[in-house]
Order: C-alpha cells, then structure tokens, then sequence
C-alpha cells in the first residue's frame, strides 16, 4: 500500500470523511487517519436503533488494512519494495539473507557484534531433536516435500512447549532463532527422505546458505563445499523472499497468531496457505508451464489458451504489483550470474520469449500483468539442481523471518485483537427441524 500523504497535503481541513446515509437522510462524521477510516466507525450508520450497523464488504481484503506495520514497505504502481525503509535492490547486493532477517525481526539492520551474534544463536540452533527424523520417516516415499515440511513445522511445536509463552520476550527470542535456523534442516530432511538418501546433519562451519546446500546435496565427502557463486545467489534468493507484507501466508501467520498459539504451529498454517499455486506454489507451477509448452514454437498457442481463458500464465501478475516486481528485475540478472557458473537453463529461451510476447500483448498490457518473484527463480532453483517440488520450500525458508517479524509486530500491538472477520449471512429464516422418517 503507499504511503498516506493526503493527510499532510489538507493541512488545515478538516480529516474527516463526511457521510450521508439516503435511506435515512442522516450525515456523519468518520475521522481520516493515515488515509483509512476505521471500519468500526462505520456501525453507528443503522436505520433502526436495534440493527447491527454498518459494515463493509470485502472478500479476499481487497480494500482492507488489516494491521498498521513498520516492516516493509510496496508501491505496486511504482514497482518499489523496501524491507524497513531499505530498497530491496541495496539489501540484495550488499547484505547476507541472515543480516536481512535481523533487520526485519529487531527494526535495523545489526552491528558486526550484533550480526556476528545473531549468526551464532541461529547456526546453534539448526540441529532438530533425533525424533524428528521418525516423523519423517513416516511420509511415503513420494510425498510433496512442501508437505512434509508444513507437518514438520507443526511437529516441532510439541518438542518445544514453552513456545507457548508467547508474552515473554526472551521465549520469544528463542523460537525465533529456533525457527530461523531449523527450517533449512527440515527442508533438507523432507528432500533427503523424497530421494531415499540419510539426512545429512547441519555443518555449523558454513553460512546459511551453504549448510543449506551442503544438508540438501552431501553424499560421502567428508565436507561439502558449494560453488560460492551458487550459495550467493541463494542467500540473495532468501533476501528477495523474505518478506511481501500483508500476503495470504503472512496474513495465515498473523490470523493464527492471534489466537496466541504458539509461534510453530501459526508457521505451520502460513507455509501451508505459502504451498498453494496462487502463491508460493507458482515458481513450481512455472517450470510445469515452461516443460509443457516445450519450444519456442508453442508460445503462440499457448498465450492464445490463456487469453481465452485456458489456463493462467504462471509467474505473471500480481495483487499488488502493476508494473514490474522490483524482485522479478533482480532475479533475471542474478540467473545470468548463475548460467555463468551451471550453464544455461535451455527453458530460459522459452521464458525470455514468452515475456516479450506477454509484455507486447494487449491482453497482459490492459490487466498491468508483469512477470512476477516467481516467473525465473524456479530457473535459477532448477540450475542449482532443486527438484521442482521443493521450490515452495525454498520460498518458505526465505519467507521465515518475515512471518516472524509480522506475528511478533501483531503481538505486540495493542490495536489486535483475535483475527475475526464478520460475514454478511444471506442463508435461510430460522425454521423448524422436520423429523427424518417425516422429510420427502
Ligand atoms: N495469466 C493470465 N491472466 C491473468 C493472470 C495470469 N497470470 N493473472 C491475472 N490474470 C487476469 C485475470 O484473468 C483477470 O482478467 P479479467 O479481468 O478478464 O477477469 C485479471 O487479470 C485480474 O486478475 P485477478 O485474478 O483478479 O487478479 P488477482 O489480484 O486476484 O490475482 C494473482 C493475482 C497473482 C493470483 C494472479 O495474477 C495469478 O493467478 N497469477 C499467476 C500465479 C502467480 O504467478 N502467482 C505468484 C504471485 S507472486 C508470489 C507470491 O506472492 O506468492
């Protein structure tokens, strides 16, 4: 959303939002602040005294700020993301992802002393309880890693039960190192257990990234060492995706937050509203889109199915954005970097192709439709040599930290309350249960 101006701009007018009720002739006065009224000003407007009151309509929260944040800041007509003022192009080219994830958890970015302590409580805690390894054990052999990880997330709520004690900040501080660091080591699990292959414990020598890639592609070298290009270009991955304030997963993670479970188990329900193909399921469903349309040659075809309503051109558009997602322009470039390194991706002819058409479209042109985060990280990902299926997985470890940083933000603000919308009913009259051996 951006940033509220008008309020500056009416100085000396009233900031006051005047409305006239037709049905009843009745005027009001609502207070404007930061360009919002409050919902809640809107049920003194009834006809009768004993109706509810006003309420608005507005399914999938299309007009609606649910929260006030100081976490991250989009402007979707300009194309503009910063995580706590910082543009998201600086944090990509001159700060590691756990730098970025101190930032968004504590407000700024950290200190040497601060960062180097902040590596250390998270690198401590990368380590999951052997039992966990039983758990997943359990999953079939082709189980969605995306849905193991979900389960594995909500598992670990029972090895740590004083995460319940969500008031206390020092609690808080541990799950949120506890969190950070072990969903790496879940994710790997789930990948090692899809391929049959034995986990591979955390090498605590190595950054973020490259323990990452070290627990996910370790076989019998006694260390594993990334190509440092590639553990880059990851940990760039995890900065672009660490946080999109108020999306379906964040907004899972704060709902569910607000009932005051314990952090765990309201990560579990943001990474599984994170696995569906509208949101963090799309880099996966691009790399299908991309092996089924299969040569340039099909492009034509296939963007006529879409703008026929055929199917949806995966990785393009976005709620927010209406011009270019800053993250899609980064990424584009660091997947030059990558092919560098891998050799190139041959689905990347196909991608190019089907963005320039796309963009010269009228169909995408009048819809704002531009190639979203999602449109080439599954290439760079595929390139990297991750499975399709643990594309959504790679989202969730980078997206981690901003869940956190927005369900310690809601608990600590005094506007929320439990997450309960209002619906408007429009089923049956009461009427009277009619007995089975009496119903035609
Ligand atoms: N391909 C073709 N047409 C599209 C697309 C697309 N990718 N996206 C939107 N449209 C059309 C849509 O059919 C509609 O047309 P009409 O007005 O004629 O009915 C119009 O554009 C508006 O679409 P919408 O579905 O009302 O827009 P939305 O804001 O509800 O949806 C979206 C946003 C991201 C779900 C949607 O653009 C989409 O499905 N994109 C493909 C999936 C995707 O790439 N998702 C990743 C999002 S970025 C990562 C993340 O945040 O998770």
């Amino acid at each position: 959303m951006a940033q509220p101006t008008a309020d500056a701009k009416n100085a000396g007018k009233p900031a006051t939002l005047s409305i006239v009720d037709n049905r009843t002739g009745k005027q009001y006065e609502l207070p404007i602040e930061n360009d919002t009224i409050k919902a809640i000003d809107l049920r003194q407007i009834k006809v009768k005294d004993d109706d509810f009151g006003m309420m608005t309509y507005d399914p999938a929260y299309m007009n609606t700020a649910a929260c006030k944040s100081s976490i991250t800041f989009i402007d979707g007509d300009k194309g503009i993301l910063q995580y706590r003022g910082y543009p998201i192009e600086q944090l990509a080219e001159k700060c590691s992802y756990l730098e970025v994830a101190y930032l968004l958890v504590n407000g700024e970015l950290p200190t040497k002393d601060q960062n180097a302590d902040w590596a250390k409580q998270i690198t401590e805690h990368t380590f999951v309880h052997e039992n966990l390894k039983k758990f997943m054990d359990g999953f079939h052999h082709d189980a969605h890693p995306m849905g193991m990880f979900v389960s594995a997330l909500a598992a670990l709520s029972t090895f740590y039960p004083s995460a319940k004690k969500i008031a206390d900040p020092a609690e808080r501080k541990l799950t949120i190192y506890r969190l950070i660091g072990k969903v790496p080591t879940l994710a790997a699990f789930a990948y090692r257990h899809s391929i049959g292959m034995p986990y591979v414990h955390p090498d605590n020598e190595l950054d973020y990234a490259s323990n990452f890639l070290s627990m996910m592609f370790k076989i019998a070298e006694p260390k594993y060492k990334p190509e440092p290009a590639l553990a880059k270009a990851l940990d760039v991955l995890f900065i672009l995706h660490a946080d999109h304030e108020q999306n379906c997963s964040t907004s899972a993670m704060r709902g569910v937050g607000s009932s005051k479970v314990d952090p765990f188990s309201a990560a579990a329900a943001a990474a599984a509203a994170l696995y569906g193909p509208l949101h963090g399921g799309a880099n996966e469903e691009v790399l299908r889109m991309l092996d089924h349309i299969g040569s340039i040659n099909n492009i034509p075809g296939f963007i006529k199915d879409v703008k026929e309503g055929r199917g949806r051109l995966m990785g393009f558009g976005h709620r927010v954005y209406k011009n270019f997602d800053p993250r899609a322009t980064i990424i584009k470039k660091l997947a030059d970097q990558v092919f560098e390194v891998t050799g190139r991706n041959p689905k990347l002819d196909i991608a190019l192709e089907l963005e320039k058409i796309a963009l010269q479209d009228e169909y995408f042109i009048k819809r704002k439709l531009y190639p979203n985060v999602d449109f080439y990280s599954g290439l760079i990902y595929q390139a990297l040599k991750f499975p399709v299926d643990m594309f959504p997985v790679l989202f969730a470890i980078g997206r981690m930290s901003g869940w956190l940083s927005q369900w310690q933000e809601m608990l600590l603000d005094e506007d929320q309350k439990i997450a309960r919308p209002r619906q408007v009913y429009l089923g049956r009259e009461k009427r009277d249960v009619v007995m089975l051996s009496q119903r035609s």
